[in-house]
This record gives C-alpha cells, structure tokens and sequence, in this order.
C-alpha cells in the first residue's frame, strides 16, 4: 500500500481524488488550509492543516509519502476572489515549496495539477506554465516520475448551465479524479519520466459533427438518445458552433485512463429529472452531475 499526499484535498478535485485514492486502496494524507466541508470526509484518511507557502507545513505533510499529487492553488472561478500576489504566492510559491518538500523526503512519483489555461493570458495561466517547469526541473533533478495533467474546467454551476459547459471545455470531476488516480498509480509504477495530458470530456461524436456542432449536434444526440431533440428545445440549451476534442489516446495507452462522463449522459439525467417533474432551473452542478 502507498502512502499518498493530496493537497488542496478539500477542494471539488482534491475531495474527488481523495476519494478515489483511498478506494483505491492507498493510503492517503489530505493537506489543506481549511478542513473538508463534509464531515463524511474524515473517515478517507488524515487530514493535516497546511498552508504550501510556508515550508515547514509542507516537509511535514511529505514526510514519509511515496506520491504527491499537488492540487493546491487558487484561482479566480470560485467567490470570493482573490489578489494575484495571492494567486502567485500559493501557485508558484507553494508549488515550490511542495518539490523542495519532496526532495528532502526522496518523492520519487509526483502529479500536478496543470490547466486548460495553461498560457500568457493572465496571473493565473503564467502560474500553470512556472508550475510546470518547476515540475520538469524536479524530474531532472532527481529522476522522479512527474505527471502533469491540464484539466479542462469543472467550477460549479448551475445544472443547465453545466450540461452546456461539457460541449464548451467542460469536464465531469469524476472523470478528472479517475485522471489524476491513475496518474498517481502510473506515476508509483514509474512508468514515464514526465508525462503531460489534457483531462477532457470525449462525447465520442464523428469529426464532422464535432465541426459543426451548431447545425448537426441535436440530430446526432438524438441517434444516441431518443427524445433529445425535444429536450435541447425545452430548455432552450445553447449548442456550439463546433466542439473541441483533443487525442486522449496517449493517456489511455500509458494510464489506462479514458473519460466517461459526457453530454449524451447529461441529457439522459435531464431526461429522467423532466419525467420526475423535478425543478433542474434550481439545480446545482458541483463540477459533476447532481445525485
Ligand atoms: N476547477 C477547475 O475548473 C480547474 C480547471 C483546471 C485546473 N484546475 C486546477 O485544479 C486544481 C484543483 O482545483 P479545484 O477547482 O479543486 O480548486 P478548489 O479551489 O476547489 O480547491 C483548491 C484547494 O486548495 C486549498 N488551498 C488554497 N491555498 C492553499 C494553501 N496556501 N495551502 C494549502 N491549501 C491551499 C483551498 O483551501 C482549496 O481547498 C487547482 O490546481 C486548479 O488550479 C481547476
């Protein structure tokens, strides 16, 4: 059994990925500044208070870990936010802090949590692109297996709002937590150097659907489930021009990882809340289908 770090483990991802770790039969200690909001979380392994910017939290929460998978960030989706000395303290700041953390304690498996906003564009996005390099810096240093994963978003939002949001760069955190376990299993059997995928919904549509979604997605939805068409126009869900797909062939070959939350599936929930005479206008999406 390993003994896996999640920090940022009271998050939408690291509550995710906590989870999935532990049924995976890790042992797993959850960092974070503030504790889990659902008690029941308790029970998936400890928790240690730590804030990644100040090291010494950090070296305690690594010590004695054979894998880190670092989700602890801030960024600006979640109310209230924050400044970008916040967002560049605990991105970058934190980030490195996590690596020097690991070093000290021999880490040879770790995972990061990267982004679709990888890029320029913002505090934000540069901290993405300064974690990855400190991520590939540590894999030179010392050798270790580093995954970096760019995750498409998964905020929480309103239901409807959310079904859109999985045809426009959306994904379940279902499908990023079974991500990021199967990274962090990949990563203990050290089976890259440094590997780097997008975590992205696959609604397994044909390229010509896919490039002109607006004209051929509701057709193509209703082969894959009757009464869609109808469902589309109930709700008034806005469909885009087309919709983006990236090869996640690499990470099923590598991790044995492949998505399995998609648009077809949220239309089919819609469905059997519409026969229920559910209320989905207030509904809310935490990054995933509601229970
Ligand atoms: N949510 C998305 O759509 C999305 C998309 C792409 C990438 N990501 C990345 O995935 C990771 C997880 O995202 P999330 O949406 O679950 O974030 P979140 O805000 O829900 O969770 C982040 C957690 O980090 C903790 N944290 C903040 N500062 C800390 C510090 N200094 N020390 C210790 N813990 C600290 C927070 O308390 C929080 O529990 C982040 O790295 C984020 O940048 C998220």
């Amino acid at each position: 059994m390993s003994t896996v770090l999640v920090t940022g483990a009271s998050g939408i991802a690291g509550r995710e990925v906590s989870r999935g770790l532990a049924a995976a039969g890790h042992q797993v200690r959850r960092a974070d500044v503030a504790p889990a909001p659902d008690p029941a979380d308790a029970g998936i392994g400890e928790f240690v208070r730590c804030d990644t910017r100040t090291p010494t939290d950090v070296l305690d929460a690594v010590d004695g870990c054979d894998a880190v998978v670092h989700l602890a960030a801030w960024h600006n989706a979640h109310r209230p936010g924050v400044s970008d000395a916040t967002i560049f303290a605990v991105n970058v700041d934190g980030t490195f802090n996590v690596l020097q953390a690991c070093r000290a304690a021999g880490v040879q498996s770790v995972v990061f949590a990267s982004s679709m906003a990888y890029g320029w564009g913002s505090v934000y996005s540069v901290t993405k692109v300064l974690g990855e390099d400190l991520m590939k810096m540590y894999h030179e240093v010392t050798g270790a297996s580093v995954a970096l994963l760019r995750y498409h978003g998964f905020v929480p939002e309103p239901y409807l709002r959310w079904g859109e949001r999985l045809l426009r760069n959306g994904v379940d955190v279902r499908d990023v937590a079974t991500a990021t376990v199967a990274a962090t299993e990949a990563a203990l059997g050290r089976r890259f150097d440094v590997f780097r995928t997008i975590v992205h919904s696959d609604h397994g549509m044909p390229e010509d659907v896919r490039a002109d979604f607006a004209t051929r997605g509701a057709e193509w939805a209703e082969t894959r489930l009757p009464g869609a068409v109808a469902l589309i126009e109930r709700h008034s869900l806005e469909l885009p021009q087309s919709v983006e797909q990236h090869d996640l062939s690499e990470a099923a070959e590598l991790l044995g990882w492949r998505p399995e939350h998609d648009f077809v599936e949220f239309l089919a929930d819609l469905q059997r809340r519409d026969a229920a005479g559910e209320d989905v206008g207030s509904l809310w999406a935490p990054g995933r289908i509601p229970a």
